[in-house]
């Protein structure tokens, strides 16, 4: 049965990577949640998809030079209607709070391919240690080599490889890297490739899968799960399937 995450929350409806998001995507019976991890100047995980803040607060400047507090005084869902709720960028510690409370799933998508990050990896592996989290998270990046490096660290989680584009043969490589499951684009998808991956015992989870169409030809092949900005529409469309 093809799990439904809710991706970067339920962000098509609500402001992404928002806790605001988080407990909507719960609400609405979402199986999981994604999400992308960055470092603030002070070292702290926080949860935001770009290198900057331009997009998706009404701040402006890079992640990286912005301390917590200062991260944290930005409005992350400015252009959402929310009515007066202050919906901060928040922390993975936070979400781990909110998870300890519901059993979603989590993953976790290091944003490191851009800037490095040091240290980002270990902070966030204490954090699912601290919360004991090891068995309801995923780790994913579109950096692999990072993923290998984490996994000698952390071999008890479960980690994911991401890509956009096209690979030759993507199973071999899955499997060659010692890896059980896969990120892969949407598009990037046919039945013979579906196939390919099942042969091979990988589970794909598929991103980011929002029309009507593409959700039910994801369900159609099984794949272990998709990535939605509109987890209601794909809930509802499985009951169909
Ligand atoms: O994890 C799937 C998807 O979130 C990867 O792309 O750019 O939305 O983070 P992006
Ligand atoms: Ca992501």
């Amino acid at each position: 049965m093809t799990l439904i995450f809710a991706h970067r929350g339920a962000a098509g409806t609500y402001p992404e990577n928002t806790m605001l998001a988080f407990e909507k995507a719960l609400e609405v019976g979402a199986d999981g949640i994604e999400l992308d991890v960055q470092l603030s100047a002070d070292g702290e995980v926080v949860v935001i998809h770009d290198e900057t803040i331009d997009r998706t607060t009404n701040g402006s400047g890079e992640v990286r030079n912005f301390t917590l507090q200062e991260l944290q005084s930005f409005q992350a869902s400015y252009t959402f209607n929310v009515g007066n709720r202050f919906t901060p960028i928040p922390t993975l510690r936070e979400v781990f709070q909110f998870l300890t409370t519901n059993r979603l799933v989590c993953n976790i998508e290091l944003k490191n391919s851009v800037v490095e990050y040091f240290g980002l990896d270990r902070k966030v592996f204490e954090l699912i240690q601290e919360f004991g989290l090891s068995d309801r998270v995923i780790i994913s990046s579109f950096h692999h080599r990072s993923l290998m490096h984490m996994k000698q660290f952390a071999p008890q989680l479960e980690y994911s490889p991401l890509y956009g584009e096209p690979l030759f043969q993507p199973w071999d490589y899955v499997r060659m890297m010692g890896l059980s499951s896969v990120h892969p684009a949407y598009r990037t998808l046919d039945t013979f490739t579906v196939q390919k991956f099942a042969e091979n015992n990988i589970a794909i989870r598929c991103y980011t899968v929002n029309a009507k169409k593409r959700i039910k030809q994801a369900l159609i092949w099984g794949v272990e799960a998709i990535f939605t900005d509109y987890p209601e529409r794909a809930i509802t469309l499985k009951k169909e399937v």
